[in-house]
C-alpha cells in the first residue's frame, strides 16, 4: 500500500458513523432539553490561545499539540480541546454586551499528539458544553446533571462521578505556596515528572499515578484544607444541589485536572471498562479564563465527553440500521428505465429509495435489498411493464401485492404513513 492512514487517526465508515449519529441525535435532544444551543468554532486557532488558556506547562501544550507554521510564519495549532476557542468566540463577539449569559454545546474533532493506545487517539471527537456568564453553584450542578442525563440516555448507568474543588485564584496561589513549603524537602523521593510539576504546576502532583508519589502524598493535607470560606461555601452548595437531584458522587481530592484554567469545582467521570486513567468525560468551573484572555470577569462552567470512549462502552447496545423505504428490483433494460424514473419520483416525495448499479441478477438484487434493510421492495418485471403494474413486497411481513404504476407514489406515501 502506497498511502496509509496516520497513526492515531481513524477512518469512520458508515456502520460506525450510524452509531455516532445515534449518539449525536440522543445527546442533541438532551442538550436542547437543558436549554443549550449548538456552536461551532474552527479546528485551527492561533497557538497562543491554547498556551495562554490551557497553560504553557500543561502536558497538552508541552507535548501534545499539533502545531505548524502557516505561509505568513504564524504559529497555528489544531485544537486540542474546545473550551479555549469557545471563550475566544465569546469575547471576540462581545457576547457580554448583547447576551451576557450563554449556554452552548459543541460536537467536533479535537487533536492531541498522544501515544496512540486504547481510548487514546490523535484525533477524537468531543461532545461538550460551556455555560458562560454565571458564578452560581446551581450552574455547576446543572452542568453535572446534564452530563449524567447524557450518560443515562445512552444507557451507561455504572459510571463513577468524582468531584473536587481547587478554590479560587487567590486560594490556588496560597495552596501552591503551602505545598512548596511542605514538599520542598521530600521532592527528591518523587518521580521525575513530579519533580518537574513541583517547579511549574505543583497541584498536578496529586494527579500522578506512580505508587511511590501517591505514598509520599499521604501525609500532605488535601487542597480543601486551604480554601477560603467563599470557596468552601460554593462547594457545599454544589454538593447539596447534586444530592437534592439524587446524583451520586464521590469526593476525590486527587482530581486536579490537566488544564490550567480551572478553579473551584472540578469533576471527572470514570467507568470500570476504561479504568481510572481514562475518563469518559470531565470538566469544571473556570471563572478566570475569560478575564485572563482579555474579557470581563465572568463565571463559566462546562465539560466534554469523549465520543470514542463512550462508543467503546456502549457499542454493543447501539445498533442503528441504515433504513431505506424502497429498493427497486428490475429485470432487463426497459424495466430498469422505468425503475430509474420511479426512483426519482419517490425521492422527490421524500421516500428514500435505491436501485442496483452493478448489473446484479434478480436474486442478488433481492439479497441487496435485504442487506440494506429496505422496508419494501418494488419489482418491475416484464409482466408488470405489460400491465402497467408494480409488485410491492413488504419485507417485514414477507407479503406481496400488485399496485397500479400510475398512482404508485401517492399510494406508497399512504402506506408508509401507516407503518
Ligand atoms: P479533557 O479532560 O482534556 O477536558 O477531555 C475531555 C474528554 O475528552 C476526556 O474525558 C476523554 O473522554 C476525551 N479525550 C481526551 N483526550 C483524548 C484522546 N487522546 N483520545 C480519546 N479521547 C480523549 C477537556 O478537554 C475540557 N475542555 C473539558 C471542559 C469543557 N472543561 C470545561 N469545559
Amino acid at each position: 500500500m502506497k498511502y496509509k492512514l496516520l497513526r492515531g487517526f481513524t477512518d469512520v465508515f458508515p456502520d460506525e458513523y450510524l452509531k455516532r449519529q445515534d449518539i449525536f441525535d440522543k445527546f442533541r435532544t438532551i442538550f436542547e432539553l437543558f436549554g443549550y444551543s449548538q456552536i461551532d468554532t474552527p479546528i485551527v486557532e492561533s497557538t497562543n490561545l491554547f498556551v495562554r488558556s490551557i497553560g504553557a506547562f500543561s502536558e497538552i501544550v508541552k507535548k501534545q499539540m499539533l502545531t505548524f507554521k502557516d505561509k505568513s510564519n504564524r504559529s497555528l495549532s489544531l485544537r486540542p480541546e474546545a473550551t479555549a476557542s469557545v471563550a475566544r468566540a465569546y469575547i471576540e463577539n462581545d457576547f457580554l454586551r448583547t447576551k451576557k449569559f450563554v449556554k452552548w454545546f459543541y460536537i467536533g474533532p479535537m487533536f492531541r499528539n498522544e501515544r496512540p493506545q486504547a481510548g487514546r487517539r490523535r484525533q477524537f471527537y468531543q461532545l461538550g458544553i460551556e455555560a458562560i456568564g454565571s458564578k452560581s453553584p446551581y450552574l455547576d450542578a446543572e452542568v453535572i446533571s446534564l452530563l449524567c442525563a447524557l450518560l443515562e440516555v445512552i444507557n451507561i448507568p455504572d459510571y463513577k462521578l468524582k468531584l473536587n474543588t481547587l478554590g479560587c485564584i487567590k486560594d490556588k496561589s496560597r495552596i501552591t505556596y503551602e505545598y512548596e513549603k511542605l514538599l520542598k524537602d521530600k521532592i527528591g523521593n518523587f518521580c521525575q515528572d513530579c519533580q518537574e510539576r513541583f517547579k511549574f504546576n505543583i497541584l498536578r502532583i496529586f494527579d500522578c499515578k506512580n505508587s511511590e508519589c501517591k505514598n509520599q502524598l499521604k501525609s500532605i493535607p488535601p487542597i480543601i484544607k486551604y480554601l477560603c470560606t467563599d470557596c468552601i461555601e460554593h462547594y457545599e452548595k454544589v454538593k447539596k444541589a447534586l444530592s437534592d437531584l439524587e446524583i451520586k458522587f464521590e469526593q476525590d481530592s486527587n482530581i486536579v485536572r490537566g488544564l490550567d484554567y480551572y478553579d473551584k469545582t472540578v469533576f471527572e467521570v470514570i467507568h470500570p471498562e476504561l479504568g481510572a486513567k481514562s475518563a469518559i468525560g470531565a470538566g469544571g468551573r473556570y471563572d478566570n479564563l475569560i478575564k485572563d484572555m482579555g474579557g470581563p470577569e465572568i463565571g463559566a462552567c462546562g465539560f466534554a465527553l469523549g465520543l470514542e470512549r463512550i462508543i467503546s462502552i456502549v457499542s454493543d447496545n447501539l445498533n442503528p440500521k441504515f433504513s431505506l423505504d424502497i429498493y427497486i428490483v428490475t429485470l432487463g433494460e426497459e424495466s430498469y428505465n422505468s425503475g430509474f424514473k420511479l426512483l426519482n419520483n419517490l425521492r422527490r416525495q421524500e421516500i428514500s429509495a435505491d436501485i442496483d448499479y452493478e448489473g446484479r441478477s434478480l436474486k442478488s438484487q433481492m439479497r441487496q435489498a435485504n442487506k440494506v434493510g429496505a422496508k419494501f421492495v418494488v419489482i418491475i418485471g416484464e409482466d408488470e411493464l405489460k400491465n402497467n403494474k408494480i409488485t410491492l413486497r413488504d419485507m417485514s411481513k414477507n407479503k406481496q401485492s400488485q399496485l397500479e404504476m400510475d398512482n404508485f407514489v401517492e399510494k406508497m406515501k399512504e402506506i408508509l404513513k401507516i407503518i
